[in-house]
């Protein structure tokens, strides 16, 4: 014991592997300043031992394995009560963080950041689909099949390859990025890259699971619904079920939109909550038709021709329009639009806090930004913003932010070339960052 472990309630030393000199813990040198060989950590022994120390691990995380381990199980009651077993990774569970660089962009008092990026596929698309091929197996479906931008095909392909399910996606060609793309190769379903756009991929393939018995799980399956509303179930439960003023979530076809709107009636309606939070609904504005027909008191139902750098949410002719709407109403909530740069601009504050998050992602923040600009949120107000979607999810759209753009951007981060000569980082470290 001694030999690997230190007298207990003394601080963890540093310990040269190769002459066996001994440092402190604070000690800033990378390698032994004796002999320059690696060090390793040796730790104090731990005051308790054997079960007491399990005990101890346990009671500090979910003991129990499997769909207990889920941030969307664990709200089964509230989320598909009957079923026995899931198809579960499990999901769920993400942060909720707050970066001072990112609430002052904002402008409120307090912002916190659902961080969904951070589910196994790296989408909140994950606590819908658990539940989606959890009623597919349920169901017998002999394959399932999905319209998307990148983030649900990703998801299902991941899930239908857990339940041993064939899945077929049908994505816009050209309008998908990297790693969604990639992602769905690599969990092994058919991938169909279609002429046309979302809007196009979701006739499709509503027509095409009507005609040949396929189980659909984009968010017009309820249960997708049903899942997605566990965001908004932790987010509340992680700040001890006090509401926030404000909830802010990107928009494109509606369904988490609707989601969050039928997890704040249920949690009211359950007293779980004793305010209801006024929900912002942000698009790009090259594909915003729910913010254009929100600003004309739903009276229209527009489309549009999609246009964003976005491609998460480059979507023209949103399913769930009616229960969205339910959602703004019965929220006293909001919908906003933010340009391109706007949601590039909120992205590279995100990411510089080293938080990070696909483009979609980042309409959140902008639009928090945009409205409290604009009087509607109040500078004293509480809000939680959603990030939706994992940093490397568009590396395309970060090499071409940071690497390409001419002129560069102000919060570009050019990467610079230099000889292999130590003159040359000297250089470059005695140089202003940007
Ligand atoms: N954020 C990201 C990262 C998304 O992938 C999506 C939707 C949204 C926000 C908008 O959610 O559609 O429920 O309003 N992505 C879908 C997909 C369309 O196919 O992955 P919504």
């Amino acid at each position: 014991m001694s030999e690997i472990f230190a007298v207990a309630g003394t601080p963890s030393v540093q310990r040269c592997e190769s002459c066996g000199a001994t440092w402190p813990e604070l000690d800033a040198s990378a390698t032994c300043r004796s002999c320059d060989g690696l060090l390793a950590i040796v730790q104090p022994t731990p005051t308790a031992h054997g079960a007491a120390l399990l005990q101890r691990f346990g009671s500090r995380c979910c003991t129990h394995p499997g769909s207990e381990a889920s941030g969307v199980w664990r709200f089964a009651e509230l989320v598909m009560p009957t079923a026995t077993s899931h198809v579960t990774h499990p999901e769920g569970n993400t942060p909720l963080l707050r970066r001072t660089a990112v609430q002052t962009y904002a402008g409120v008092a307090e912002l916190w950041l659902k961080h969904e990026g951070q589910n196994p596929t790296g989408s909140f698309k994950d606590r819908g689909m658990t539940v989606a091929v959890t009623q597919a197996a349920r169901v017998g479906a002999r394959a399932v099949a999905c319209a998307s931008t990148g983030n649900t095909s990703a998801s299902l392909a991941s899930y239908a390859a857990h339940a041993g399910i064939p899945a077929l996606v049908l994505v816009p060609r050209g309008q998908v990025a990297m790693g969604k793309l990639t992602q769905s190769l690599a969990y092994g379903a058919r991938t169909l890259l279609v002429d046309g756009s979302f809007d196009d991929c979701l006739r499709l393939v509503r027509e095409a699971s009507a005609e040949l018995g396929v189980y659909l799980v984009n968010s017009v399956n309820p249960w997708r619904i049903e899942g997605q509303k566990t965001i908004v179930f932790e987010l509340l439960q992680q700040r001890g079920w006090q509401a926030p003023d404000w909830i802010a979530l990107p928009a494109g076809n509606l369904g988490n939109t609707s989601a969050f709107g039928k997890a704040l009636r249920e949690a009211h309606a359950l007293g779980l909550i004793d305010r209801v939070p006024r929900l912002l609904a942000v698009q790009a504005a090259g594909a915003a038709p729910f913010a254009t027909a929100f600003a004309d008191d739903f009276a229209t139902h527009p489309t549009v021709k999609p246009e964003t750098i976005a491609t998460a949410i480059r979507i023209g002719d949103p399913a769930s329009w009616d229960r969205a709407i339910r959602a703004i109403r019965e929220t006293n909530g909001a919908v906003a639009s933010v340009t391109d740069d706007e949601i590039l601009d909120a992205k590279a504050v995100i990411d510089a806090a080293g938080v990070g998050c696909e483009p979609a992602s980042a309409a959140s923040v902008a639009g928090v930004r945009k409205l409290r600009a604009a009087g509607v949120i109040a500078p004293d107000a509480t809000v939680v913003a959603v990030l939706t979607g994992h940093v490397l999810k568009d590396p395309g759209a970060l090499i071409e932010y940071h690497q390409q753009r001419d002129p560069a951007p102000s919060r570009a981060n050019r990467p610079v070339e230099i000889g292999a000569t130590l003159a040359e980082v000297a250089r470059v470290l005695s140089a202003p960052a940007h």
